[in-house]
């Protein structure tokens, strides 16, 4: 149950959630390590972060992701952030965007998954990133991405038992580094707008979301689940 020693890796770990999985992770004495993809971001996070180690890598490039595999030791758990957000319906969006909303978030986890589940130790896990609280209506590609991940989970959940598990947090709406091209003043608006439609009135912490990953890590006995982290909105 505890992370104590286990060697973990956050694919997408520079920023938002998986930033500070990785820092809740460190903290009970796990080995991190995190990949992201802009440069700056990496030497900002080794410089802020002297005990994980950072490496600048697309992690949708298959050559270069198993590379890194071979180039590092096996891990206890790895986690993946992979994937954006998208507005738009499936008729006003053009079939180009949807297209590379669900590459981006679908076909870059499935890949990652066929490479990354050879570099887990037994009793290891695999933890994806799902999402809530969008509409088919306006959220397309990014609805149609989500419910591909969630079916993903609970296909590889059995094509990977006994020896290893497969499960995904699922985080609505929340102020990440997602939304780092809005500004200050949009991003605080938004989190007024948004909270009315939660039940529980509010957003998440980026602290919140990440506790999942964590819990999901911890428990030994949950394979499959998509544990959502959302305040209940799709519960409205
Ligand atoms: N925040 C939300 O409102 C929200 C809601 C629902 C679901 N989600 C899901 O949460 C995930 C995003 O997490 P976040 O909100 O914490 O965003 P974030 O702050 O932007 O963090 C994303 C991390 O992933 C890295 N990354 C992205 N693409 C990569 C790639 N191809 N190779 C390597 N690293 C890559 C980013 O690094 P670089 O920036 O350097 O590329 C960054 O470290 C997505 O799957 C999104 O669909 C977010």
């Amino acid at each position: 149950m505890n992370l104590s020693n286990k060697r973990i890796l956050v694919v997408g770990g520079t920023s938002g959630f998986g930033r500070e999985v990785a820092i809740q992770s460190t903290q009970q004495g796990a080995e991190v390590e995190v990949i992201g993809r802009n440069p700056k971001r990496v030497a900002t996070f080794n410089k802020e972060h002297t005990d994980i180690e950072a490496t600048v890598l697309d992690a949708t490039n298959s050559t270069d992701l198993k590379n890194y595999f071979a180039s590092t030791q096996s891990f206890d758990h790895i986690i993946s952030t992979l994937g954006g957000a998208m507005g738009g319906g499936f008729l006003d969006s053009s079939l180009e965007k949807i297209r590379q909303t669900v590459e981006d978030k679908f076909f870059a986890n499935l890949q990652l998954a066929r490479i990354a589940h050879n570099f887990l130790n037994k009793k290891g896990s695999l933890i994806f990133t799902s999402g809530s609280g969008g509409h088919p209506y306006d959220a397309s590609g990014a609805i149609v991405g989500n419910s591909a991940i969630n079916t993903m989970v609970a296909g590889l959940a059995v094509e990977l038992a006994p020896d290893y598990r497969v499960n995904a947090v699922s985080p609505t709406w929340t102020p990440t580094g997602l939304w780092r091209d809005m500004s200050e003043t949009d991003v605080m608006q938004q989190v007024k707008n948004f909270s009315q439609g939660v039940p529980l009135k509010r957003v998440a912490t980026i602290e919140e979301v990440a506790s999942g990953y964590v819990y999901l890590m911890q428990n030994d006995f949950v394979t499959g689940q998509i544990l959502n982290i959302d305040g209940g909105i799709d519960l409205n």
